[in-house]
């Protein structure tokens, strides 16, 4: 479970002091789906970073699992985001002229998993983030946006987390492909009970969550309940 309280994030860049967040709180429990959404530069990028242990608050609190967060080491922090948490961003970084499969394996390399559980668990994880079969072994650069999307959402799914931080996974996504993928997180939180944080500025991508925590300016807003859409695919 998340729990934050009263999170603020001042960023110093000389002496020009700017407050992205201005005293955020929620609690998110096991298994939800929620949205965060918001104009650009409200404060969601820097909130994902927050909630995925990248970066700690200027101030408040932030459990996960019942430990206080904000008073990690960056040491600590690397474990956590490694043991507990999956990241999907926009921009798909993955490895040109490397397998999908050797793609999705790279973070197991680092954790020290061996070679036979490693390539295992790395098919495993491209079939849950729906890659057929028949891709696995194509190079990153011969892949459709919906399909490198797929393996940065199976490259999160890896390491088994049970938290899934998406930052604008469907920014550069035509409507179609979006709800592919809007899909199998949709089915990664359903069917597995992952928990799941989207982050996006758009109303019609939020509302495929069970809920929308509404920000603006570094603050949350009050909203009324959306009805739940169900991706498309
Ligand atoms: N490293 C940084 N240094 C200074 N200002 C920053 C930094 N990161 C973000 N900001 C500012 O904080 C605000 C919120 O940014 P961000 O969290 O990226 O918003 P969003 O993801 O909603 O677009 C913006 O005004 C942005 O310019
Ligand atoms: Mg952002």
């Amino acid at each position: 479970m998340i729990e934050i309280k009263d999170i603020t994030k001042t960023y110093k860049t000389g002496d020009v002091e700017f407050q992205a967040l201005r005293g955020v709180s929620f609690i998110i429990k096991d298994g939800e789906f929620v949205a965060i959404m918001g104009p650009s530069g409200s404060g969601k990028s820097t909130l994902m970073h927050i909630l995925g242990a990248l970066d700690n608050p200027t101030d408040g609190t932030y459990f996960l699992d019942g430990k206080d967060v904000s008073k990690l080491t960056d040491d600590e922090l690397a474990d956590i985001r490694k043991d507990k948490i999956g990241f999907v961003f926009q921009s798909f970084n993955l490895l040109p002229r490397t397998t999908v499969l050797r793609n999705v394996i790279l973070p197991l390399i680092y954790d020290g998993i061996n070679p036979n559980e490693r390539e295992e668990r790395a098919k495993k994880a491209l079939v849950l983030a729906g890659l057929d079969e028949g891709h696995f072994l194509n190079l990153s650069n011969q892949l459709s946006g919906g399909q490198i999307q797929r393996v940065a959402i199976a490259r999160a799914l890896v390491n088994n987390p049970s938290l899934i931080l998406a930052d604008e996974p469907t920014g550069n996504l035509d409507s179609k492909t979006s709800e592919i993928v809007l899909g199998t997180f949709q089915k990664l939180n359903k069917e597995l009970g992952r928990t799941i944080i989207l982050i996006t500025h758009e109303q019609d991508i939020a509302e495929h969550a069970d809920r929308i925590l509404f920000i603006k300016d570094g603050l949350l807003e009050h909203r009324e309940p959306h009805i739940k859409r169900i991706a498309k695919n």
